[in-house]
C-alpha cells in the first residue's frame, strides 16, 4: 500500500453528525502520566489509540508501570510518586512526542537510575532546553548534545523548589515544572504566559495542594511537593485539534453541515472558535457541560456564508497553538487581508509550521507575506484549483498531512499527498471520518 493518498475531487455538500472523533491527546497522555505516579488502579476509557499515546505507554511500562489494555479501557496500577523501577541506563523512546518527552522529564526528577530519552527524526530536532533550564534548577543531571534528543538524565533525591517564569506560553514545559515540583518537598512557584491548563485541571480534580493566581497576561501556579494521591478513573473527550479539520472542511463547503459530539472545549484550547466566529463563522456549543474540571460540548458547524479577514493578536497564539495551519487555510478563502502576530512557537513544533505554511499558501495561489514571525495572507474567496499539487517534505507532520487533506477537498485540483502515516500521531482515524462525511480519497 503506497503511503500517499490522491484526491481528484471536491467533497460533495454533507449533513451529518460525527460521533468518534479521537480521544484527546493532551489529556490522555497526561492521565496516563498522572496514574503512573497514582497510588492504586486507574483507568481510562476512550484514550486515544494513536502513536504518541502508545509510546508513552510502552515508555511507561519500561519504567516500571503495570499496564492492561482492555476491550473498553486502559488500566495502569500506580504505586505513587516517583515509583518507577528499572535498571540504570535504559532508553525510553518518545517517537514524535513532545509532549510526552518533555512530561516524563519531570516526573522522573526525582528517579536516581539514570536513563537516556531518545525520540524520532522530527523530535529530535526540537528544542529542549526550555525544560532542561528548569529541571537543573531543581537539581537533574541533564546531559545533551545542543539541548536536543537523545538526551541523558538522573533525579535527585534532594530536589530544591524552584522560582520560574516561563515566558513562551508552553503548557509542556509548565507541566514538566509541575510534575517535578510533586517529587520536591516545599512549595515551587511558576509564573507563566497563558498556555493549555489540563495539568492543573488534574492536579485540582486530584486534590494536590495547588493555588492557581489568574493576572491579565500570566498566571502563578504554586505547588507544594510530595503529596500522594489515589488511582483514578477518567473518560477521555474529543481532541478538538482533531476536530478542527472538520469544522474547516464544513465551514468551506456550501450547505454543509456538522455536529461533533463530545469535543472537549477548555477555554485554552478554543482559541480556533473565537477566531473563526469573528471571521464569521457559525459555530455554535451545544450540550456543555463539566467533567472532572474540564468543559466538553457538541460542536455545531454550518457552511461559512462570507468569510472576513481577521487580526489576530498574540494573545490567540497558545490558545490555538495546534489549529494555525487550518486557521490559514481558511483565511486564504476569507476576504480582505489577514494579520497574524509572534508566531515564532510555531516553528517548534513538529515541523517548521510558519515555514510550511507559507510555501504551501503560496502554491495554492495566494499571497503571502511574512517578516519576523508576522505573518500576512491576502485571501481570495474565489480561490478554486484546477493544477496538479504534490505535497512532500513536510517533516511527517500530521497536521501538515491533515491540513492538505483539506485543502484538496475544499479546492479541487488534483492532488497527491505523501507520509500518509504521519496521522498515526494523533488521528488515525481522521481518513476513515472523512471517508464516512463523504470524501473520495485513494
Ligand atoms: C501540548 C502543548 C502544546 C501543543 C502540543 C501539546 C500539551 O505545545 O503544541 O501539541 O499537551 O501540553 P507547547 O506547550 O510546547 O506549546
Amino acid at each position: 500500500m503506497p503511503n500517499s493518498v490522491k484526491i481528484f475531487n471536491k467533497i460533495k455538500n454533507f449533513n451529518c453528525t460525527v460521533k468518534n472523533i479521537s480521544g484527546d491527546k493532551s489529556l490522555s497522555i497526561r492521565w496516563a502520566l498522572m496514574a503512573s505516579q497514582a497510588i492504586g488502579r486507574s483507568r481510562a476509557f476512550n484514550i486515544l489509540n494513536s502513536e504518541d499515546v502508545n509510546n508513552t505507554l510502552l515508555a511507561l511500562k519500561k519504567l516500571g508501570i503495570k499496564i492492561k489494555i482492555k476491550n473498553k479501557y486502559c488500566e495502569i496500577h500506580g504505586k505513587g510518586l516517583n515509583s518507577f523501577s528499572y535498571k540504570n541506563n535504559i532508553t525510553i523512546n518518545a517517537g514524535n512526542s513532545g509532549t510526552f518527552a518533555r512530561l516524563i522529564m519531570g516526573a522522573l526528577a526525582a528517579s536516581k537510575n539514570s536513563l537516556n530519552i531518545k525520540g524520532d527524526k522530527s523530535l529530535s530536532s526540537r528544542d529542549f532546553e526550555r525544560v532542561i533550564k528548569p529541571l537543573n534548577l531543581f537539581g537533574v543531571k541533564i546531559n545533551s548534545k545542543k539541548n536536543k534528543l537523545p538526551i541523558k538524565m538522573r533525579g535527585s533525591n534532594f530536589l530544591r523548589p524552584i522560582y520560574y517564569s516561563e515566558d513562551k506560553g508552553s503548557a509542556q514545559v509548565k507541566s514538566c515544572i509541575m510534575l517535578s515540583a510533586l517529587n520536591t518537598f516545599g512549595e515551587t512557584t511558576i509564573k507563566c504566559k497563558k498556555s493549555r491548563d489540563h495539568t492543573e485541571n488534574l492536579f485540582k480534580y486530584l486534590k494536590l495542594p495547588i493555588k492557581v493566581k489568574k493576572k491579565k497576561n500570566f498566571e502563578i501556579i504554586s505547588i507544594k511537593g510530595k503529596k500522594q494521591f489515589k488511582g483514578f478513573d477518567y473518560k477521555i473527550p474529543g481532541d478538538i485539534s482533531s476536530a478542527s479539520f472538520f469544522i474547516a472542511l464544513t465551514l468551506l463547503i456550501k450547505n454543509s453541515k456538522i455536529l461533533l459530539k463530545n469535543i472537549n472545549v477548555n477555554k485554552s484550547r478554543t482559541g480556533i472558535l473565537d477566531i473563526l466566529k469573528k471571521m464569521n463563522a457559525q459555530i455554535k456549543l451545544k450540550n456543555k457541560k463539566f467533567y472532572k474540571g474540564e468543559p466538553i460540548a457538541d460542536i455545531l458547524v454550518k457552511s461559512a456564508k462570507k468569510l472576513k479577514a481577521i487580526r489576530c493578536n498574540s494573545s490567540y497564539n497558545s490558545r490555538s497553538i495546534d489549529e494555525f495551519l487550518i486557521i490559514f487555510l481558511i483565511c486564504a478563502k476569507a476576504k480582505g487581508i489577514s494579520y497574524f502576530r509572534d508566531l515564532r512557537e510555531l516553528r517548534n513544533k513538529e515541523s517548521d509550521r510558519l515555514k510550511i505554511a507559507i510555501n504551501f499558501l503560496k502554491t495554492i495561489g495566494i499571497k503571502v507575506e511574512s517578516k519576523s514571525n508576522n505573518l500576512k495572507i491576502y485571501g481570495n474567496p474565489n480561490l478554486k484549483l484546477r493544477k496538479k499539487i504534490i505535497v512532500k517534505n513536510f517533516k511527517k507532520d500530521h497536521r501538515v498531512f491533515m491540513m492538505s487533506c483539506i485543502a484538496a477537498l475544499t479546492l479541487g485540483g488534483r492532488w497527491k499527498i505523501l507520509d500518509k502515516d504521519s496521522i498515526n500521531s494523533s488521528f488515525p482515524n481522521f481518513l476513515n471520518i472523512l471517508k464516512y462525511v463523504g470524501a473520495k480519497i485513494n
